[in-house]
């Protein structure tokens, strides 16, 4: 059995950055960080369009207060405002603290970093590097990986988190080179494994994106909260659904609709195309549905919109947007200077997960906590972006609370001894777990069975949602879990068997998928990212509370903890 002070699961920006507070604090930890791909392969790098800070350096009237209000209203009042507090006062330091780590930020002429305009913020205070800000940052927190002398474990995949008597002790991985099993023991466990993008057909998330530290969370029995919010965002390239980054609206982009009108002067007047992302994929739907969408012909009735640029110039693109103009000329040949792009909502963000406190410690419910384990980045949920996340806090609760929850880990494993785990049933389990699929004499491609299990969450829990269409949606979800037993795998290999982790993922994006239907079917209200046909208005009286689902494989039971409202009153959300 390997053993280390700290494992930290998942290499993207709030993983790494856990790292190096670890390592800052107290450079005697020995910190090992468990990736399935390699860290720089992380969906973090994808990121595009900046990180939000009241650095001022553009508007002086700026500060973490409006930043706050912004994103709670943001957040549709579901947010928690204390955890919000943290994240709007604590930004300014986080980026200066990535400055002096070597993030290339975009500049001022005066030398400052510039700042530009995202979707929901009232100041210009989002903070990039070109439209590439997730991989300026992520090279830097990687190349401080090696600084540190954190152990890196990259292509291994992580079955399973060991959880015994409310204590996580370690996690089961497997090498995905050649089918080598571990059980690794640790005095805490942090889970940074991203979002699950890939529960839907179309996403800007990379095919990694499956949910697994959400699925072995509830499998080991944490709840996840509020998982009915799925954010996404308005322009996924179409068809192909990769980001074009809100930048591209924030730098002066219009949307436009088949009959050439900038549509969302009719859904958010003041803010137009800067309208939070839940209105604005709303807005788009609205439009495709009423006709005015676009087909590749031009003509009406097709199921895009344009996203326009040709004003803006190709200096400006070229220079702030220069990866969203390359996107839509090596996928679709189209050269934005001079041609509109094709775009609708792609699925973005997970703004449920894993509950964590303030600490980045995972809760067993509403007010216990689990020992040794710890949770931060897209797969946590300390709920700063409540039913609907701003463009541009998400790296910004990554590094945020990725700091911090390095920092109480470091704290926390002082004086704190290895725990005791018996190995040998784990390792026999995962093998015949293994082998069992290798065994299995079915007729269901996984490619095929994931392609099914995509559409339907789509259709069933997509950006409208009603009763009817969930209940059936989780309907034909059982039929496919009964179909997953059916399912054959043509590599019989122990080398490079990628066929063993994509049936690993779909068994954790089914469960993901089967938790996301049940909150939502439960939600009988409409509340940013989450909206009800039926119950087309947010309900306070009833709803203005979070979401935590038990799941196990006979049902999943619901719980509904408080918000904390320590900063602002719930009000009409209008833009
Ligand atoms: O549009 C974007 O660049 C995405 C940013 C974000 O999700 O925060």
């Amino acid at each position: 059995m390997l053993e280390h002070d700290v494992i930290i699961v998942g290499g993207g920006l709030a993983g790494c950055r856990a790292a190096l507070e670890i390592k800052r604090t107290d450079p005697s930890l020995d910190v090992a960080l468990i990736a399935k791909t390699h860290p720089i392969r992380s969906h973090s790098v994808a990121a595009q369009g900046g990180m939000a800070a009241t650095l001022k350096n553009v508007d002086a009237d700026d500060s973490w207060e409006a930043h706050a209000f912004d994103t709670v209203k943001g957040s549709d009042y579901l947010a928690d405002q204390d955890a919000v507090e943290i994240l709007t006062r604590e930004a300014p330091d986080v980026v200066i603290d990535l400055e002096h780590l070597g993030v290339l930020f975009s500049r001022l002429p005066d030398g400052r970093i510039a700042q530009r305009a995202f979707g929901g913020h009232s100041h210009r205070r989002t903070c990039y590097a070109a439209d590439k800000t997730g991989h300026a940052i992520l090279h830097e927190l990687v190349n401080n990986l090696r600084r540190n002398g954190v152990q890196l474990y990259d292509e291994w995949y992580v079955m399973q988190l060991i959880l015994e008597d409310g204590q996580a002790k370690g996690i089961l991985m497997y090498h995905i080179l050649d089918g080598h099993l571990e059980v690794v023991r640790a005095k805490a466990v942090m889970f940074a494994t991203g979002g699950y993008g890939r529960v839907f057909n179309t996403t800007s998330n990379d095919f990694a994106s499956t949910g697994d530290g959400l699925a072995m969370s509830a499998i080991a029995g944490v709840p996840l909260e509020d998982m009915e919010f799925v954010q996404f965002h308005p322009t996924g390239l179409y068809p192909v659904g990769v980001l074009i980054s809100e930048a591209v609206r924030g730098e002066g982009a219009y949307l436009i609709n088949s009959e050439g009108d900038r549509f969302m002067a009719n859904y958010a007047p003041n803010k137009m195309e800067l309208a939070p992302r839940d209105i604005t994929s709303r807005a788009i739907g609205r439009e495709i549905r009423a006709g005015r969408g676009i087909h590749p012909d031009g003509s009406a009735g097709g199921s895009y919109i344009y996203l326009d640029l040709r004003h803006m110039g190709r200096e400006k693109i070229m220079s702030r947007i220069p990866f969203c103009w390359e996107e839509a000329h090596r996928l679709l040949g189209i050269d934005a200077v001079h041609q509109p792009m094709p775009v609708r909502p792609t699925a973005h963000y997970s703004m449920g997960g894993i509950p964590v406190n303030t600490e980045g410690q995972v809760q067993s419910g509403a007010d216990g906590l689990v020992e040794g384990f710890f949770a931060a980045g897209e797969s946590a949920c300390v709920s700063v972006h409540g039913a609907n996340r701003l463009g541009s806090n998400s790296l910004l609760e990554c590094v945020v609370y990725g700091k911090r929850t390095g920092g109480a880990i470091a704290q926390y494993v002082q004086n704190r001894k290895l725990p005791e785990i018996n190995a040998a049933p784990y390792l026999k389990a995962a093998q015949e777990q293994i082998q069992a699929l290798l065994d299995q004499p079915g007729t269901s491609r996984i490619g095929k069975l994931r392609q099914t299990f995509q559409d339907c969450m789509t259709e069933h829990c997509g950006v409208f949602r009603s009763e009817s269409v969930m209940s059936e949606g989780l309907q034909k979800l059982q039929q496919l879990q009964a179909q997953y037993g059916q399912i054959y795998l043509d590599d019989q290999g122990s080398c490079w068997n990628t066929e063993i982790i994509e049936a690993l993922e779909l068994r954790n994006l089914i469960i993901v998928g089967e938790i996301i239907l049940t909150s939502a079917l439960k939600r009988q209200e409409s509340r940013g990212a989450h909206y009800r046909e039926d119950f087309p208005e947010r309900d306070d009286t009833n709803f203005l509370k979070h979401t935590m689902a038990f799941y196990s494989p006979a049902g999943i039971d619901l719980a509904y903890p408080a918000v904390n409202l320590s900063l602002f009153e719930p009000k009409e959300r209008k833009y």
